[in-house]
């Protein structure tokens, strides 16, 4: 786990599992009250309240008419109820909208886990001509036209000669996710003691999850993901073949130097970024926290809710040659696949954080 969960304790981590009969095999176990933070970006109330202003800000936006709010939207379990997520006008994107809810809790970003901080992440939307089509230079000039912006800035990264500049607007968006966390679901309660947190189908749905249905081989940990990337052999949405969606993904793949782009008609995941033939269809471990409260499912969102989901693990995943070792037949009953969706309800909180879109501060004249 290296050296990121430290500051978590020790405690707070191995106190508090399930399916832990040997110390090798994989754990679920409730989360700690607070994520993990890099040493250069501590979590001070100044920074949280600039970057909550800078995700709900359409103006870090080319046209500004997008924030990370329009497509992780705290109305939609801080995602988005869609398909495919949205996109910058007149683009369409190729990818499902990922949570930002618990995000800070994990130690990979995207799909294919390009990223690695929850810092560097922030910078990438903002470039993207199919996201926020913004360019880093022009939006310190945009922003430094905003004399509320300046102020905050200012007093957010105190003794620093020029504070508005891009690294520090993903600071800040960075210090703002780490406070959109949660851990009073009921299987958290549960496990810091309270037996009857969860119902007794749940409490059968999660012996399932660490049993026999082998969910926890890979969404396991306090944030229900190894940080590892599987072939699970997810079936092809047919908003794949749209045209426009066709063009981001073609986009995308010229960029990452495939010479011939058309030839993949689909989302291969992390193949992507490494071009070997074992991780075509190779996404990351996706968090299960709160996961009722963000369909559809998947990175292309081709299941509608969790009963799809559970139908397509029961049949042990998808058809493709290079499918995880980890995937086979569960012949579940009615009656577990009942269990199980009950425990993946246990996951979510009974407080998730709400947060009204702020008023912005504008433009000097
Ligand atoms: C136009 C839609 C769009 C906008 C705007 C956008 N995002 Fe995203 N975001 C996505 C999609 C889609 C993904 C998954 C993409 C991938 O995996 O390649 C994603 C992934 C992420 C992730 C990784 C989550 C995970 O579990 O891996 C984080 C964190 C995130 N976005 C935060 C932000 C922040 C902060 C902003 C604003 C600076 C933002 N996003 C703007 C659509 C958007
Ligand atoms: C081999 C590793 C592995 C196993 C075992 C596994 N999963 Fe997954 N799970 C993944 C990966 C990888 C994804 C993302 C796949 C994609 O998007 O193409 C995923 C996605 C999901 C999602 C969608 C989450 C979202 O936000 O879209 C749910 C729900 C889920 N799994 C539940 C389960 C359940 C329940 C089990 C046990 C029956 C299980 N998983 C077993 C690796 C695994």
């Amino acid at each position: 786990m290296g050296k990121r969960w430290k500051i978590l304790g020790v405690a707070g981590i191995f106190a508090l599992v399930v399916g832990a009969e040997s110390s090798n095999k994989p754990k679920i176990g409730a989360l700690p009250d607070k994520p993990p933070e890099p040493p250069d970006n501590p979590t001070t109330p100044e920074k949280v309240e600039l970057g909550k202003l800078l995700y709900f800000d359409p103006r870090l936006s080319g046209d500004g008419s997008v924030s990370c709010a329009t497509c992780h939207d705290p109305n939609h379990g801080w995602a988005k109820k869609r398909v495919m997520s949205p996109a910058y006008p007149e683009n369409k994107h190729f990818r499902h909208s990922p949570t930002v809810l618990n995000v800070a809790y994990n130690m990979l970003m995207f799909w294919d886990g390009r990223a690695k901080s929850l810092e560097e992440q922030a910078e990438k939307p903002i470039l993207s001509p199919f996201e926020m089509n913004m360019n880093y230079d022009l939006l310190e000039e945009r922003l430094k036209a905003i004399p509320g912006y300046v102020e905050r800035f200012k007093k957010a990264f105190p003794g620093e000669k020029d504070p508005v500049n891009i690294k520090n607007v993903a600071k800040a968006i960075a210090a703002f996710e780490r406070t959109i966390v949660c851990n009073d679901s009921p299987f958290d309660l549960y496990m810091k003691g309270d037996k009857n947190a969860m119902t007794p189908e749940q409490v059968k749905g999660m012996k399932l999850f660490v049993g026999k249905a082998g969910c926890v081989q890979c969404h396991n940990g306090v944030n229900f993901t190894d940080d590892k990337f599987h072939v699970t052999g997810v079936p092809k949405h047919k908003l794949e073949s749209n045209a426009l969606v066709a063009a981001t993904r073609n986009f995308v793949l010229r960029e990452a130097g495939f010479k011939n782009p058309e030839s993949i008609d689909r989302d291969l995941g992390r193949y992507f970024l490494t071009k070997k033939e074992e991780d075509k269809g190779s996404f990351k471990t996706p968090t299960l926290r709160n996961v009722s409260l963000t369909p559809p499912y998947m990175h292309n969102g081709v299941f509608k809710n969790l009963d799809e989901v559970i139908e397509f693990y029961d049949k042990g995943g998808g058809n493709v040659p290079n499918k995880s070792k980890l995937l086979k037949p569960l012949n579940l009953s009615d009656e577990e696949k009942a269990n199980l969706r009950a425990f993946l309800e246990a996951l979510t909180c009974k407080n998730v954080p709400v947060v009204e879109e702020p008023e912005l501060p504008e433009y000097k004249n």
